[in-house]
């Protein structure tokens, strides 16, 4: 069954933390990837997971990132959410340099520009769906308590799980709980949504389900960047990207923009 969504944008777009060191004007793109090379140090020796990524993502719309495992799709998102940091290269999502902020940094900056969704949800458990989405918000600390309490009702509303909202994540269904932490990934209105795997442990019928909520948080204005091992993800996607050996190997629109209107779905 098909939800719909309908997004307003409830805040103004954060401002950059004072840390991020801006790149050269490079184009309208939300997210640029310049020659991002990423090697971890092990015990046995390096592993270098990307060599010289180039990516250029626009504002709004559904990119998949695909790849045999092992390809480094992880590593990316991991480096354009600043959770990591890259060995070498530069990335820049809205005018900020992720890859020149610290943890701390780091962790402030996502905090407000992205939402990120797991392939096993983690919610956390003692926690209820609603006060999941809630976290986020109080973390942030933008706005007073009671418009909080209403955007987490609106998101899970729009998820289809306001019904759900007072109960402890482990008394929902999968999907359900990949609704719940998407609305928690929606909860500060970031302009980026990133996920990895995230219909990797749901059954088909409900992996499609959460893929359509994707694509219409795209229609809404998002950039979606999903790592996604679904073989017919490009019927759904604005574009494809398949990383191999850590390169980007190809890069293609996806068949809905091939369909006259890119109304397939
Ligand atoms: N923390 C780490 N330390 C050392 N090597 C790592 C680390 N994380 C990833 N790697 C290596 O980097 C390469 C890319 O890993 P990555 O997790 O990005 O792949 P992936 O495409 O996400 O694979 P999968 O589809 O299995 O999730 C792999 O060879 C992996 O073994
Ligand atoms: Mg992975």
């Amino acid at each position: 069954m098909k939800q719909s969504v309908h997004l307003q944008p409830c805040f103004p777009a954060p401002a950059a933390p004072s840390a991020a060191t801006p790149l050269p004007a490079g184009g309208e793109a939300l997210v640029r990837f310049h020659a991002v090379t990423k090697r971890y140090d092990t015990a046995t020796g390096g592993e270098l997971a990307l060599r010289g990524v180039d990516l250029a993502l626009p504002t709004g719309g559904l990119v998949a990132i695909v790849g045999k495992s092992g390809s480094g799709k992880s590593t990316l998102l991991n480096l354009l959410t600043a959770v990591d940091r890259p060995s070498d290269g530069e990335i820049e999502v809205a005018g900020v340099a992720v890859h020149a902020l610290d943890e701390t940094a780091g962790a402030r900056w996502r905090r407000a520009s992205v939402g990120i969704v797991f392939q096993f949800f983690q919610l956390l458990p003692a926690l209820t769906v609603r006060e999941n989405v809630l976290l986020p918000m109080a973390l942030l600390g933008r706005e007073p308590v009671q418009q909080r309490e209403a955007r987490a009702h609106g998101l899970l509303d729009r998820m289809g799980i306001a019904d759900q909202a007072h109960k402890l994540p482990t008394a929902l269904s999968g999907g359900q709980q990949q609704r719940c932490a998407i609305a928690r990934a929606l909860a500060n209105d970031p302009p980026l949504l990133v996920a990895d795997e995230p219909t990797g442990n749901l059954d088909s019928r409900t992996a499609e389900s959460v893929l359509e909520l994707l694509r219409q948080l795209a229609d809404a204005g998002k950039t979606v960047v999903v790592v996604t091992h679904e073989r017919d993800i490009g019927r759904l996607a604005d574009r494809v990207v398949t990383l191999a050996d850590g390169r980007i190997v190809s890069d293609e629109a996806g068949t809905r923009q091939l369909i006259a209107g890119g109304t397939s779905v």
